[in-house]
């Protein structure tokens, strides 16, 4: 069986990092266990830096294996409440089949049509801008822009603020990831790999940003740092554009925070456990009414992960990047 591993600790990944080697098939799920064959392995940003250090949760990693999230088909089972056939999100190896402890397995509502959803707007990365824009207080007729706008996340968030009165403002690189994000209904999507964002910013935003949505980094922080307006908040989600950087990030508008009160909050979406039904119910609602649109791109063979992901990385696709096992 094919599984990939990462050949060396790198602090730029490269394709050549990556290899997809032969290895034993794992051995029979023993009491408490399941086998799973993968349907679908998740592109998520955050694992870039488990690649370079090494230092993910689950056994292996040291060893160089790849885990991530995958929605799985249940082949075999050993554990209550996962039958053959029930489909599953799990953290697992980037291969073909995994055995896994049942509690590691997650099962799948079937109303949840693909199950793919699970990974995108039905799961972390809807949660993430559900929980992310609910911290931020927004009021109706506020101004939010929004960075990696033509992603899982970024995506969501400003569809939701246009739901909750808000006048939405995207930051994405290049001119076809704009127009989607302009056609899932943001007022306005700014390209980042243009000249002048900060110029432009302040033109999208007559009225200054009252709230930062920051999945990037520098490249939308700093901008928008000299748009925000007083007791602004910032809501910091992810930083996509630093997770290999080699040296350390720089702003030239930092001073804004003091000056202008602005509140910048870190939040991890698994501390919010506690939102979780609430968010996904109106996620689940969207989708199903059609108000909440999204978009899959799906590469099809677990030989092209690896280049996908540095691919994802390097801001390529749009919607939730996604490798496909047949
Ligand atoms: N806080 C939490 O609990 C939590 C949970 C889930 C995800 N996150 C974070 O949320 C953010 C968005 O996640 P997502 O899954 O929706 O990501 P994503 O949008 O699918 O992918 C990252 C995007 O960031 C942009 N980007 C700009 N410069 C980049 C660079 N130098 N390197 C890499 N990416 C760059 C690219 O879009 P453009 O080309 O359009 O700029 C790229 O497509 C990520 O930072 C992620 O780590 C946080």
């Amino acid at each position: 069986m094919k599984s990939w591993i990462m050949r060396r600790r790198t602090d730029t990944l490269h394709v050549d990092d990556y290899a997809l080697v032969d290895i034993d098939p794992p051995a029979a799920p023993g009491p408490g266990e399941v086998r799973l064959r993968t349907l679908f392995i998740s592109l998520d940003p955050y694992l870039s830096r488990f690649m370079k250090i090494w230092e993910g949760e689950h056994p292996g990693w040291e060893q160089g294996h790849v885990y991530g999230r995958t929605v799985a088909e249940v082949t075999e089972s050993r554990a209550d409440g996962l039958a053959v056939g029930d489909k599953v999100l799990a953290v697992a190896r980037w291969q073909p089949e995994n055995v896994v402890p049942a509690s590691s397995a997650m099962r799948i509502d079937p109303e949840i049509d693909p199950p793919s959803l699970v990974l995108g707007v039905l799961g972390a990365s809807g949660r993430t801008a559900w929980i992310g824009l609910d911290l931020a207080h927004p009021k109706a007729g506020e101004t939010l822009l929004v960075s990696a706008a033509s992603g899982p996340v970024g995506s969501v968030v400003g569809q939701l603020a246009k739901r909750r009165g808000l006048r939405a403002i995207g930051i994405a690189g290049g001119a076809e990831k704009c127009a989607y994000v302009e056609s899932l209904g943001f007022d306005v999507c700014l390209d980042h790999r243009l000249p002048d964002l900060a110029g432009r910013l302040a033109a999208a935003a007559p009225k200054g940003v009252d709230i930062l949505f920051e999945n990037i980094g520098q490249t939308s922080l700093d901008p928008a740092l000299s748009v925000i307006n007083e007791k602004g908040r910032i809501m910091l989600c992810g930083l996509a554009q630093h997770y290999n950087d080699e040296v350390p990030m720089q702003l030239d508008h930092f001073k804004a925070l003091l000056y202008k009160q602005v509140t910048l909050q870190g939040f991890r979406t698994a501390d919010f456990v506690d939102r979780y039904e609430e968010a996904t119910a109106e996620l689940m609602a969207g989708v199903r009414e059609g108000w909440l649109r999204y978009d899959e791109q799906i590469t099809d063979g677990l030989e092209h992960a690896a280049e996908a992901y540095l691919a994802m990385l390097g801001g390529q696709g749009i919607g939730k990047r996604l490798i496909r096992l047949p």
